[in-house]
């Protein structure tokens, strides 16, 4: 496998991506529930740093899968999947990325609007610059909500996307799944 993508395998550099991507992405709905729901008040702070400080290596890590999209395109669909298909599937690729890229922003949005620094940073060292809104309430209040409606938006769409690919694996039996294990 090399590490660039072929007219039917996804490469070495997209697969990273992508279950790199997976990995982050569902551990930050599942650390983002927690936090919120079922961790100790006292740690929240705590919490909410770690949290954010993934979130913006997801968000550096969407924006270089994007670059390299951008360089080598993926294997183009079957050529067997019928017109909704293949529209469903860019939709749906399209709207994964635009909600990644949309919650990591209301995210930065969030803690650039807290009562009380939230230290967070880009790979444990690099300090990310917030906006001007510290103690803005209502900006505040909106990023939370945004953030959250968004995030568990995702979530369906991420459960719809897993499922599509186990039934192009199983009931279809192409390879669209192979090609990005
Ligand atoms: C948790 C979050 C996940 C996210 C955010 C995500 C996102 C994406 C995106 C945006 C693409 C489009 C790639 C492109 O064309 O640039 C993609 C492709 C793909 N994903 Fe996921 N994915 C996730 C999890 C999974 C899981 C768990 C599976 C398997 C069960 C899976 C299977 C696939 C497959 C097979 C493709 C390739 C489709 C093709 O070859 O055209 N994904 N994913
Ligand atoms: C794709 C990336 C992200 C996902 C999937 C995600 C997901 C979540 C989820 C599920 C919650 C819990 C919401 C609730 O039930 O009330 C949450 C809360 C939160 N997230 Fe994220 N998040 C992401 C990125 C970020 C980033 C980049 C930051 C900051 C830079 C951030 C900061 C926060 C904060 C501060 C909260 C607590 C908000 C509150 O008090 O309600 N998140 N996130």
């Amino acid at each position: 496998m090399g590490m660039r993508n072929s007219a039917t395998q996804w490469g070495a550099l997209a697969k990273s991506f992508h279950w790199m991507g997976a990995v982050l992405t569902i551990f930050l709905i599942a650390f983002g529930w927690w936090m919120i729901h079922m961790a100790e008040r006292a740690e929240r702070l705590a919490n909410f740093g770690i949290h954010a400080s993934i979130g913006y290596d997801l968000l550096l890590l969407i924006a270089l899968r994007l670059c390299w999209r951008a360089i080598d395109r993926g294997p183009a669909l079957p050529a067997d999947l019928l017109r909704w298909e293949k529209g469903a599937a860019h939709l749906g690729h399209f709207l994964l990325y635009f909600l990644l890229f949309a919650v990591s922003v209301t995210g930065w949005m969030i803690v650039s609007s807290a009562r009380r620094p939230i230290d967070a940073s880009l790979l444990g060292f690099i300090p990310v610059p917030l906006l001007d809104r510290a103690g803005d309430k209502a900006f505040h209040d909106l990023a939370e909500d945004v953030h959250r409606y968004l995030s568990y938006t995702l979530l369906v769409l991420i459960v719809v996307h897993v499922a599509a690919a186990l039934h192009h694996h199983f009931g279809k039996k192409n390879d669209i799944l192979r090609r990005m294990l």
